[in-house]
């Protein structure tokens, strides 16, 4: 579905926990850039992440680990305005609300303020619970980010699938009906078994919305870049490309060098 509406109707949390409730799969993918953004609200997403996976996609980082506030706030300023229909939900980076309640709340509200964002996400359960609570009582909607979370990267050492083993399902379980019961609008379930996503979308009345977590979440997200085939060689399990951008544009810088170089470009017509 394109969106062509000039009083297009925008999509809020109340409208993706509607969605969850009539049974309508919520679509998300990621964005960083004012002219990805604008491409990907006018396809008709119902929501946008600024996620903090722009350290990877973005700045060619290893991790999500070094993108800083200042560089979070300047993607998602980018996205916003762009966006006309779509909810923006941006990432609060590592080191910026891990240290306390207080310090997650002023991290909240910096992005809020100097983006013009509509929610933030944050990776954790229990650990981070009263930064989350913070966070909510200043009106700003959160986002939790369960299983695979890779701000602990380091404490994982890996990236595989996460819960697989009983006792970690039970506490993303525990922490997925936390996260719902203080008032989050919708948890990310990351690299987690199809069940336990069934088991965890079953169980909380907010929406999930999974990444490598199977067909049961309420909705699902996908990183942009993988989605278009920008980055190759990136081909985990979970990931559909829907396109090889990569290569059409190589084809299309390597049709432009060409033609500087063969001095067919520019032509009478595109000079003055
Ligand atoms: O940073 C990100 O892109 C994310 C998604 C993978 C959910 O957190």
């Amino acid at each position: 579905m394109s969106v062509h509406s000039s009083d297009i109707k925008r999509v809020t949390t109340h409208i993706i926990q509607e969605m969850k409730t009539r049974g309508e799969k919520i679509s998300c993918l990621t964005a960083y850039d004012y002219s990805m953004a604008g491409i990907v609200d006018a396809a008709g997403v119902e929501l946008i992440l600024v996620g903090d996976s722009a350290s990877n996609v973005m700045a060619g980082h290893e991790t999500t680990l070094p993108i800083t506030i200042d560089q979070m706030i300047y993607h998602a300023s980018s996205v916003v305005r762009a966006v006309k229909r779509a909810l923006v939900v941006v990432d609060l980076p590592f080191g910026s609300y891990q240290g306390n309640s207080g310090e997650a709340l002023r991290s909240a509200i910096r992005i809020m303020k100097e983006s013009g964002a509509h929610a933030v996400k944050l990776e954790g359960g229990l650990e981070i619970k009263e930064s989350v609570m913070r966070i909510l009582s200043a009106g700003v909607p959160v986002m939790g980010h369960l299983g695979l979370t890779p701000q602990s990267i380091y404490k994982f050492g890996t990236y595989t699938v996460r819960a697989k083993e009983e006792v970690e399902a039970k506490k993303l379980l525990e922490d997925a009906k936390m996260l719902d019961e203080i008032g989050c609008f919708s948890v990310v379930l990351e690299k987690i078994p199809s069940a336990l996503t069934r088991q965890v979308s079953e169980s909380i009345s907010i929406p999930t919305v999974g990444i490598g977590a199977g067909p049961y979440a309420d909705g699902q997200i996908l990183v942009l870049h993988d989605v278009l085939g920008i980055n190759k060689g990136f081909k985990p399990r979970f990931l559909r490309q829907y396109a090889n951008l990569n290569d059409i544009m190589n084809e299309a810088i390597t049709n432009y060098i060409k033609d500087v170089k063969g001095k067919s470009f520019p032509n009478e017509k595109e000079s003055y």
